[in-house]
């Protein structure tokens, strides 16, 4: 199949509508990250979106809404709060009312029109109303909710541009709308709230946890880790988010490390003579000459996030991108500066992504 990558004008939007109608895919831009849409009402249109991306079928979908949909539609349509408190409903619409459109996911108690695939035989379904023009222009001319996972074949790392889709899934869907680099770069946050109003925190993303915190006025728990085989989340699948090659996560940035962690992670590198560095710090060149300094004899491909944290998170997955098409044989990334908000999140990531490979030596228990 030959993928076309599509400028959003009306009349390609029209295209990418027709197409879906007919049950096929069409990879489209978010402010999140590019998701890979189906009609998420369709059995057979979510069953290709889990082939497309080789997905395990336990792993459940999110539905993508159009903005200004209200709890009062949802209701009986999509989701049944109808066992819900008055105050865990009264949560749930001032969670709607204050960050839809935008990255955050609800999960809630799912109406029977969802399809089983689409949830993976959970009772419950994701929802979220994206707040990028062309997904919302795409909800708007196809009039049905998008089931729309990122973009990316299973495992890999989340795509943010239409170039990124095209080398994920180049040749297995007809269409990718180009929208542009995402301007929030991390997956939205998912949030399950309970019957009773207790909110569960399933994936940290592009919502910091503090500002649900804030909003609602109590602290959220988080969802345990997850052990492979019927993840609530599998978003909390230990491996995730991941490159082809080997992801090191740093116990700190390069300019904290002692001489002995040095001496230890030089020796774990022994025989790679090409290193890829994911970097918080602010300055490229500084950091280069720090690294060759302690590093001699080693080359170096270096990507520089910076130290704020909405910049870093939205260059955060094209900058591991980059480094795993290059030459280096090793990735080597430093923890996120902050460890809340994005920086929370941005860690999670990294986690997962390096969770195959990190060597226990550089994570003593
Ligand atoms: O920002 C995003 O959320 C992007 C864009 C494209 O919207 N989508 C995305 O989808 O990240 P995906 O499929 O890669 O991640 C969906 C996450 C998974 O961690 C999944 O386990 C969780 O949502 N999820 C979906 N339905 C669920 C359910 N019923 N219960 C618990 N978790 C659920
Ligand atoms: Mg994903």
């Amino acid at each position: 199949m030959q993928t076309e990558i599509l400028s959003p004008t009306p009349e390609h939007i029209a295209v990418a509508a027709a197409a879906l109608r007919q049950g096929q895919l069409v990879a489209m831009p978010t402010e999140t990250v590019y998701g890979l849409a189906g009609n998420g009402l369709d059995e057979q249109a979510v069953a290709s979106i889990f082939a497309a991306k080789e997905r395990p079928r336990f792993d459940p979908l999110i539905l993508h809404l159009p903005a200004g949909v209200t709890l009062e539609e949802l209701q009986g349509w999509l989701v049944d709060v109808s066992a819900f408190t008055p105050a865990a409903r009264a949560w749930l619409g001032s969670l709607i009312d204050t960050f839809w459109p935008g990255p955050l996911t609800l999960v809630l108690p799912k109406c029977p029109i969802v399809p089983d695939l689409v949830s993976s035989g959970l009772p419950t379904v994701a929802l979220r109303v994206p707040a990028h023009p062309v997904a919302q222009a795409l909800l708007q001319a196809v009039q049905t909710p998008l089931a729309a996972p990122s973009a990316n074949r299973f495992g890999r790392i989340s795509p943010t541009s239409a170039q990124a889709v095209a080398a994920e899934l180049g040749g297995r869907i007809p269409y990718i709308l180009d929208g542009g680099a995402c301007a929030v770069g991390l997956e939205s946050t998912v949030l399950k709230l309970s019957p009773e109003g207790i909110p569960t925190l399933l994936r940290p993303g592009g919502i910091p946890l503090e500002t649900l915190e804030a909003h609602l006025g109590l602290p959220i728990q988080l969802a345990p880790e997850q052990a492979p085989g019927v993840p609530e989340a599998p978003g909390r699948l230990s491996s995730h988010y991941a490159p082809g090659k080997p992801l090191w996560l740093l116990p700190t940035a390069f300019v904290q490390l002692q001489p002995g962690d040095w001496q230890q992670i030089q020796h774990l590198a022994t025989g790679h003579s090409h290193l890829g560095i994911l970097s918080f710090a602010t300055d490229p060149q500084a950091l280069l000459g720090h690294l060759s300094r302690h590093w001699p004899g080693v080359l170096f491909s270096v990507e520089c996030l910076g130290s704020d944290p909405n910049a870093a998170a939205r260059a955060l997955f094209a900058s591991l991108r980059r480094l795993d098409e290059g030459d280096a044989t090793l990735l080597l990334a430093e923890p996120p500066p902050i460890s809340t908000g994005l920086g929370y999140a941005m860690m999670d990531r990294l986690r997962r992504a390096s969770s195959l490979w990190n060597p226990p030596l550089l994570w003593p228990s």
